[in-house]
């Protein structure tokens, strides 16, 4: 792999992400690592990510300088390039000028900026600058805080830069991370989606041999695509477990049961719990208690199912298929090992005399990489290119209880407002769009001949990269009219539909 050796900085996930997307396998690991665990990896290449702004600042980590004698070709980027410098005999010093954002860069050749644009804009962060590359370096960028922007030693296969090439304001920038790992270290585009997908496939077959597996299906993306790839590693021997609780939206018990299973001929099986999850939600109109129930609720329904496969599988069972992907993996503090606490939530948690073996096979990929390995096992884009939906489903966009009525009537309009987004063109603007209803509302309208009295739906479109913030997406007044009208005229009780204004923070995506 290429390592990206994280020095505090929030960019080495992405560093990571640029580098896959050049087709290059890479993980993250922490400055921690010694060049002995560093050596051990066998990295095709070491890539040294930003850091804190100054290699003199107190606690600031160092790098040894003993990772240049592995004959690894290797990647500085900002902090990681004045320290790179530093080690190599270069000077890294206060030069008083800072450099935050936007800057323009000026390229004199090399490999790395050969043919680019002689000025371009990029993205600085940086106090400290380096005044003298050490020496069998050529020098190829400068900018006005940065006497040394940009240099690169051919031989060696040691290049790096000062600004950040990962993030989008630097135009240029995957161009030139591409260079290096391409053009200087030598390094084949060699990370696919065909690869990927074959290479998990087998490693799935060596973990599980010929043993059985269960996975969960919760509708989303990240389950169907490993079970998809679990499938293909062992066939029969999976079986594919759906609770339907009643709180989904028009037509996605459908999609998993027909479109999941012609897609890739898995097993399924379905608990239909609706009648369990509407008692016990009866009377619930607190959100925290709604989600407590759904949790606990959905334990049990998978627990069920899954001891019934076990029962009916003379063999038994001894393997859990999760989703989990690698931004939980880094997070949790990872990267190879077995089961950790935040994997174990995404199916809910499992019951301590359910003992399962784990089998992740997308703990390695980021979001785009499992969609795209989706795509090659032929999953359908309806699923692969799903917007997130949250897992305690409708109930969590009704505000008040809970009931079966009310799930209809949110489903209409829920429906209706996914339809028309989309018939528009519109689902890759927005990252998702709640349909809310205000059950515990009333205003007054006039339909048709007479007065009502019914209640608000509240339209929630949002734009976002990772849901952690997010902004209200501006939809033309064309759209957001025909989904009004539609709404009031189709779904019974409706008689007002209201656009929620608010980014996140300070409101959340999701109403409660
Ligand atoms: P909030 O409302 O916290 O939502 O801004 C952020 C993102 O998470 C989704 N969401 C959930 N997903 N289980 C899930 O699997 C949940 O309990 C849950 N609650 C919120 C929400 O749809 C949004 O994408």
């Amino acid at each position: 792999p290429v390592l990206v050796v994280d020095f505090g900085a929030q960019y080495a996930q992405l560093i990571a992400r640029r580098v896959r997307e050049a087709n290059v396998y890479s993980e993250v690991v922490p400055h921690t690592t010694t060049v002995d665990e560093i050596a051990a990896k066998n990295p095709a290449a070491v890539v040294l990510s930003g850091g804190p702004s100054s290699v003199y600042a107190e606690g600031a980590p160092q790098l040894d300088p003993r990772l240049f004698d592995l004959d690894v070709p290797v990647f500085g980027i900002c902090y990681g390039f004045q320290a790179m410098a530093q080690a190599l005999g270069g000077t890294v010093a206060h030069t008083g000028t800072r450099e935050y954002g936007r800057t323009e860069l000026s390229v004199d050749g090399g490999i790395l900026h050969g043919g680019l644009p002689t000025l371009q804009p990029v993205w600085m962060s940086h106090g400290d600058a380096v005044t003298d590359a050490p020496a069998g370096f050529e020098v190829t960028g400068t900018s006005a805080g940065a006497p040394v922007a940009a240099f690169e030693n051919r031989e060696r296969k040691l290049a790096g830069v000062q600004y950040h090439p990962e993030v989008l304001h630097s135009p240029h920038g995957q161009q030139v991370l591409s260079r290096f790992l391409h053009d200087i270290a030598g390094i084949g585009p060699t990370w696919t989606a065909a690869n990927i997908a074959e290479s998990l496939i087998g490693k799935v077959r060596d973990q599980i041999g010929d043993g059985h597996a269960i996975c969960g299906l919760s509708g989303g993306v990240d389950s169907a695509v490993a079970a998809a790839l679990v499938q293909r590693a062992i066939g029969d021997r999976l079986t594919c477990v759906f609770v339907d609780h009643g709180l989904l939206r028009a037509g996605e018990r459908e999609q998993v049961q027909q479109d999941f299973v012609s897609a890739t001929g898995a097993k399924l099986v379905t608990a239909d719990a609706v009648e369990v999850f509407l008692r016990e939600l009866e009377g619930v109109s607190d959100p925290e208690e709604k989600r407590k129930i759904i949790g606990r609720e959905f334990i049990r329904s998978f627990e069920g199912a899954a001891a019934q496969v076990v029962a009916e599988n003379g063999a038994g069972v001894d393997f859990l298929v999760q989703g989990t992907l690698y931004p939980d993996v880094v997070e949790s503090g990872g990267g190879a090992g077995t089961a950790n606490i935040k994997s174990h939530h995404n199916v809910g948690g499992l019951p301590d005399d359910l003992e399962f073996e784990l089998v992740e096979p997308l703990r390695l990929l980021f979001k785009d990489e499992v969609r795209a390995v989706g795509r090659e096992l032929g999953l359908p884009e309806e699923i692969v290119g799903r917007q997130p939906f949250p897992g305690p489903g409708l109930a969590i966009r009704i505000v008040g209880e809970v009931n079966q009525h009310r799930l209809d009537l949110l489903r209409q309009a829920d429906a209706i407002a996914r339809e028309e987004l989309t018939s528009a063109g519109l689902d890759k603007q927005i990252w998702q769009c709640p349909v809310v209803l205000l059950a515990d509302v009333r205003s007054v309208g006039v339909q048709g001949d007479g007065r009502t009295y019914g209640h608000p739906i509240v339209l929630r479109p949002v734009s976002s990269e990772d849901a952690m913030t997010a902004d209200w997406t501006r939809l033309p007044y064309e759209v957001l009219e025909r989904i009004s009208t539609r709404i009031t005229n189709e779904v019974a009780e409706v008689n007002r539909v209201v656009l929620d204004v608010t980014s996140k923070p300070p409101g959340t995506i999701e109403w409660e």
